[in-house]
């Protein structure tokens, strides 16, 4: 495991998106798992800049997102879907039908759960998988458990996810309760990893990175990957 310490939020989003953008350029065709969230926000800008500034190509790139809300559809602007389109597939010349979220609409969730382990398989699963991580160690939507959920499935949000995500609906009433997401195995099968963490997340990352390997930390899974890097705001 590569871990990268940055000194602002600012110098976290150059390194990871360059990272990104080295994946693009080395292998045009690249499968990208992306992720939501305050996170990547700054990473996504920066790639967007490398577009303009004609560094990046993503005519050959596909991507596909760790999770979505169960029940809100992608004309919604809290959906994972919205977000996506509204921080990058918008602004760069990604063919938006090979960019996969998880559709939280789906009639049948355990279908829509097991389409989409099938589509990430299919692709050959991420060639470099974005991560952010949470404030109890989530990653995607794998909240603490006593066992590593392996493939896609529907999850309930723990109380403190709902509540940091939040600040982004009017009002908590209006989280979502549940969400699909890729499952810890789905991510472990990403060939290359890259982990971002703003300085608010220190404490976590450090019993992530250095603790017990434990489901109850879902993020301690990563040491067991051969192909980490982590990039962290140190200040
Ligand atoms: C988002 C996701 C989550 C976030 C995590 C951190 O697609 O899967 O695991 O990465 O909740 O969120 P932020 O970056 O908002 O602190």
């Amino acid at each position: 495991m590569r871990i990268i310490k940055t000194d602002s939020y600012e110098k976290m989003s150059a390194v990871a998106a360059s990272i990104i953008g080295a994946q693009i350029v080395i292998k045009p065709s690249s499968v990208l798992g992306l992720a939501t969230g305050s996170s990547p926000i700054g990473t996504y800008q920066d790639l967007i800049k490398g577009y303009n500034d004609g560094v990046y190509d993503f005519s050959h790139i596909k991507t596909i997102n760790l999770d979505e809300y169960v029940g809100i559809s992608g004309e919604n602007e809290n959906s994972y879907r919205y977000f996506m389109n509204d921080n990058l597939f918008n602004h760069v010349n990604i063919d938006k039908a090979n960019t996969f979220v998880p559709d939280g609409m789906a009639a049948d969730k355990a279908a829509e759960c097991e389409r989409y382990e099938n589509l990430a398989g299919s692709l050959g699963y991420a060639d470099l998988q974005l991560l952010g991580i949470g404030q109890n160690g989530h990653i995607g939507f794998n909240e603490p458990l006593d066992y590593f959920p392996l493939k896609v499935h529907e999850v309930g949000l723990t109380e403190s996810t709902i509540q940091a995500n939040s600040r982004l609906f009017d009002d908590e009433s209006q989280v979502p309760r549940t969400a699909i997401t890729m499952g810890i195995g789905t991510i472990m099968q990403a060939k290359r990893i890259l982990l971002i963490a703003g300085a608010d997340k220190k404490d976590i990352i450090k019993e992530a990175l250095y603790g017990k390997i434990t489901p109850q930390v879902p993020a301690s899974v990563l040491q067991l990957h051969r192909n980490t890097t982590v990039v962290v705001v140190d200040e």
